[in-house]
This record gives C-alpha cells, structure tokens and sequence, in this order.
C-alpha cells in the first residue's frame, strides 16, 4: 500500500506516521487481526470482523468525526505495522485522548512504541495539545509500564467493560512539555 497519497504527520527512525482514512480499513483489519493477543487480552474475545470499522466510527459523547485522528505507523516499506487513534479536545480543550496504540506482535520491544508515541505528542503539540489522556486496563501491565516509562501518571480509576471482559482501566495523563 503506497503511503505517498497519505498525509504524514512524522518521520521516525523506522518509518513515518500518516493519517489513515476510510478507505484504508482493509489494511486497519488485517492489521487488528494480526493483533489479535491484544484484543483478546482486553475484550476477552478475538479480533472482531468490525474492529476496524468501529475504530474509525467510535467517539466519545460531544464529539466529532473531525475531532478523531487515526493514525498508521508505516515502515520503510509502507507496510503498515500499527496503529494509533486519538481525539482531539478531549476531555478539555488542551487535552487529547489517546485511544490506542498498537504494533503487530513481531515489532513489539524494539523502542519503536517510544518512538512513535513521542513523535504523535510533538505533532498533537503544535496542534494545541498540551496533555495526553488515555487509559489502560490492569491485565495488560506491559502496557502500563510502558507508558509509565514516558511519564504518565494515574489520574483516576474506573470500571469498564469491553466485550466479555470487566476490567479495572487506570486513567493515566502527560503534560506536554513543548520545546
Ligand atoms: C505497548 C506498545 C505500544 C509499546 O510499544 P513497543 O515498541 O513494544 O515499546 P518499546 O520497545 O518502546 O518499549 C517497551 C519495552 O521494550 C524495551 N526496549 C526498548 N527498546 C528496546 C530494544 N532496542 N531492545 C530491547 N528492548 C527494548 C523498553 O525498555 C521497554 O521495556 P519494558 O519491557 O521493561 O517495558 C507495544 O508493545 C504494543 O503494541 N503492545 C500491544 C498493544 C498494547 O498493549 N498497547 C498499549 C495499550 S495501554
């Protein structure tokens, strides 16, 4: 798939980050389920056949398509090999809300999660962002301790359910800081 058409947002070591649009879905679903230890950790089920559909249609309440950012992260041979969605102004004007960022399990452990994340916060950043929200769920401490080691900290606690799964989801934030 040529990312030349895309609008990319980041160069990175590896790759870059480009903006996906609907009519990259075949791709976002053969990524998801190429990712399928993932959702099946946070749902308790499999990829689901929609899962790339309802990444481009899920919003919180109050906002709008032109508020959510999906994002591919490409490598050098514009294969994509993850993922990385947010919404824009959320839950406050300054605050972007990261909704998921994840690589296919064979680019996992490579500091290209670090990599990714970092360049995302300097384009949210001149976007207007100045902190980063996002939640992560207690069975996945990998996850956790990851964006730990970028400096997130917890903010809040809740409860929520994702497919067959009830689970504990730590509400983590990050101040940007801007050069
Ligand atoms: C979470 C995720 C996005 C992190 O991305 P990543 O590229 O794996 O993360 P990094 O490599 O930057 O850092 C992760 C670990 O690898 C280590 N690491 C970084 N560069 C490394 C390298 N060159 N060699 C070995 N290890 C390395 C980091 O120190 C870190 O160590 P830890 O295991 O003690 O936490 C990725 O693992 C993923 O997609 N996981 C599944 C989805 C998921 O859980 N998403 C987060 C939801 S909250």
């Amino acid at each position: 798939m040529p990312v030349i058409s895309k609008q990319a947002i980041a160069q990175v070591s590896w790759g870059q980050l480009a903006l996906l649009e609907p009519e990259d879905g075949p791709i976002l679903q053969a990524l998801c389920e190429n990712c399928t230890d993932y959702f099946e950790l946070i749902t308790g089920l499999p990829t689901a056949p929609s899962e790339a559909q309802s990444l481009f249609v899920a919003l919180p309440e109050g906002k709008d398509y032109d508020d959510k950012v999906i994002v591919g992260l490409f490598d050098h041979q514009q294969r994509m090999i993850g993922v990385l969605d947010a919404i824009r102004g959320y839950p406050s004007p300054t605050t972007w809300y990261l909704g998921l960022l994840l690589f296919e399990p064979s680019q996992r452990q490579r500091g290209m999660g670090r990599e990714a994340y970092l360049a995302f916060e300097r384009w949210a950043a001149e976007a207007g962002a100045h902190r980063m929200r996002l939640g992560a769920v207690t069975q996945n401490p990998r996850g956790i301790r990851f964006w730990q080691q970028l400096g997130f900290t917890e903010v809040l606690k809740r409860r929520i359910k994702q497919g067959v799964l009830e689970s504990e989801c730590l509400v983590m934030e990050r101040e940007i800081i801007s050069p």
